[in-house]
């Protein structure tokens, strides 16, 4: 992705969040030299990847695959230094905008539609082998058990939750003519690099082209921008 195309994205998200009133961490807002005056208060944020992150997928189309997430907090699977065993993300799903089908070989997590739009979301059942099956899928719906065909769309209205188990496959977007969607997850402890499985291939994290200076640091800069220089 080219850095203005994910400045504006950012900012748009920035927007969006104000509007529905869901209030960022202070280190959602730091400028370069705040965070290299506070490296060593921020490790936590800075080893976990915690903060914005924007994706295409690999294919470099925002608005038609893609994603803007911002990781509020996480720990790290069996770590003495980041025992949490929880995290938390919001994210902004744009109107047909999807996320590709995927599932989580370990994570648990409770997909949350906070607001905005409606969340559509295709369900399957994945095997073993990590294809996917015709099987029906039941999942707990805020707390009701419901069973879903192969294939089969859930509709999430704001207010409303789903709770995905490992190998539960899904594949998102927001309605059109309903507006964006303002997205929560709630979930176990939650490894980005390890833990997604694709049912087409997919690059979780896209390369990136420096056409300006980066609004705020995504998750994937921190090496780049905080780890390379030593400082
Ligand atoms: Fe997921």
């Amino acid at each position: 992705m080219k850095r203005s195309e994910v400045n504006q994205i950012v900012r748009n998200a920035v927007d969006f969040f104000r509007r529905h009133q869901f209030l960022l961490p202070p280190f959602a807002y730091y400028e370069l030299s705040d965070w290299r005056n506070r490296l060593a208060a921020s490790r936590e944020i800075i080893d976990l990847g915690l903060g914005w992150d924007v994706t295409t997928f690999g294919t470099g189309d925002f608005a038609r695959e893609g994603l803007l997430l911002f990781t509020l907090r996480n720990g790290r699977f069996q770590s003495r230094e980041y025992p949490k065993v929880y995290a938390e993300k919001i994210m902004m799903v744009g109107e047909n905008q999807i996320t590709p089908q995927h599932f989580h070989w370990h994570k648990q997590e409770d997909i949350i539609n906070r607001g905005g739009g409606n969340l559509l979301i295709e369900l399957w059942k994945a095997g073993a082998d990590d294809k996917l099956t015709d099987e029906p899928l039941t999942l707990s719906i805020d707390g009701e058990l419901r069973t879903f065909r192969s294939g089969e769309t859930l509709r999430l209205r704001p207010g409303e939750s789903v709770s995905f188990t490992p190998y539960s496959t899904h594949r998102f977007r927001g309605e059109p003519k309903c507006g964006p969607v303002l997205v929560g997850e709630v979930s176990m402890v939650n490894d980005d690099h390890a833990d997604n499985c694709f049912i087409e291939k997919k690059d979780r994290f896209d390369s990136m082209e420096e056409d300006e200076a980066p609004l705020y640091l995504l998750c994937s800069d921190y090496d780049k921008f905080l780890k390379a220089d030593g400082k």
